[in-house]
């Protein structure tokens, strides 16, 4: 299986994995032999790419990280309670319980994957609408806590806080939340009162923990006090928000909006080490950066040397050098551990 951008689909490819919309329902089956009308559908939809089966990447085995049955739950609930946040709704008792069980599926999901290392698409859901993104970042965020062998309550309190960490900007102008452009000031700092407005509304309709209602409001401080609303710098933010800051900037910086097109996974990665310290706890960013990869395998590089492959193993800590196959010769060249290569760098993710 490896991963294909959408430019370099062609009908009879076979699709590896299932495809799913927003409210979970499944648009492609596994193993689909891809047509033009499918291809154009997936285009539409605004999937950058998706994984095939071909006879090349046949050793390439791509891991699902989270079943899609436990994505499809979590992606109902959320759109649950982000209506019933907008129509001013009260929220049943059962709808609540709802919540928690499948937090606590997820919450166990990531505790079962602790040990392997994730990858950074892997854990992505391809859609960037808010809901997507709730789910991506909850899950990113479970996993990085529980590789920081974080508690099962603070696990519990994270995932959730994931999902709820933009509950505020319900509360916020739609045009001024999907406007194609650059904010104005005044713009700006209305939409910075969203992390408050969500702990606001959290604190009233729900009985969440202190650690989930703190995590909502503190998820854009950042680590040197620049951050907002309440310019809380180091361990004075509470080790949730500041694993949620990493996870939310990750996956708002490789999704699609409206203003930018989706950047690299190591593109990004490079920029959040790149600000470790300052936007971002290093202990955070250090666990991001050794125990997910960004290479994904399946996925087609370039190396310096001019030369292409697909990605078939990663190797724990040594996050830019995996084992790669090469394209032109089939022969296994790995970056880590084979001398001859290390001279050689990725110079590319062809995604
Ligand atoms: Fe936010």
């Amino acid at each position: 299986m490896r991963y294909t951008p959408i430019s370099q689909l062609k009908g009879n490819m076979i699709l590896g994995q299932e495809l799913y919309d927003a409210t979970g329902r499944m648009l492609l089956a596994k193993h689909t032999t891809l047509t033009e009308e499918n291809i154009a559908y997936i285009t539409f939809l605004g999937i950058p790419g998706v994984y095939i089966d071909d006879k090349f990447s046949e050793e390439a085995k791509v891991e699902e990280i989270i079943r899609p049955e436990v994505k499809k739950a979590a992606l109902r609930m959320i759109s649950e309670v982000f209506i019933q946040a907008s129509q001013d709704d009260t929220i049943e008792q059962e709808a609540e319980a709802e919540f928690r069980r499948n937090i606590t599926m997820i919450v166990e999901t990531v505790l079962d994957k602790r040990d392997v290392m994730d990858s950074l698409i892997a854990v992505k859901t391809y859609d960037d609408s808010t809901f997507f993104h709730s789910a991506n970042v909850a899950v990113m965020a479970g996993i990085i806590g529980a590789k920081m062998r974080l508690s099962r309550i603070e696990l519990d309190d994270l995932v959730t806080a994931g999902f709820l960490h933009d509950i505020g900007k319900v509360f916020i102008d739609p045009d001024i939340i999907n406007a194609p452009r650059k904010l104005t000031d005044e713009e700006r700092v209305q939409m910075m009162d969203h992390p408050m407005l969500g702990y606001d509304f959290l604190l009233e309709e729900y009985s969440f923990s202190k650690g989930v209602l703190e995590g909502v409001y503190q998820h854009h401080e950042w680590y040197n006090g620049d951050g907002y609303p309440r310019r809380l710098r180091g361990d004075s933010i509470t080790l949730l928000a500041r694993i949620l800051k990493v996870a939310d900037v990750y996956d708002a910086m490789t999704g699609k909006r409206s203003y930018h097109d989706p950047y690299l996974p190591s593109d990004v990665l490079e920029y959040i080490m790149g600000r470790s310290g300052m936007e971002f706890d290093p202990d955070v960013v250090q666990v991001m950066a050794t125990e997910m990869c960004v290479y994904p395998v399946g996925c087609e590089v370039g190396l310096s040397d001019g030369r292409r492959g697909i990605i078939v193993e990663n190797h724990r800590g040594f996050i830019m050098r995996p084992t790669i196959k090469l394209l032109d010769t089939d022969e296994l060249l790995d970056l880590a551990n084979d001398r001859d290569a290390w001279n050689l760098t990725i110079t590319r993710l062809l995604i």
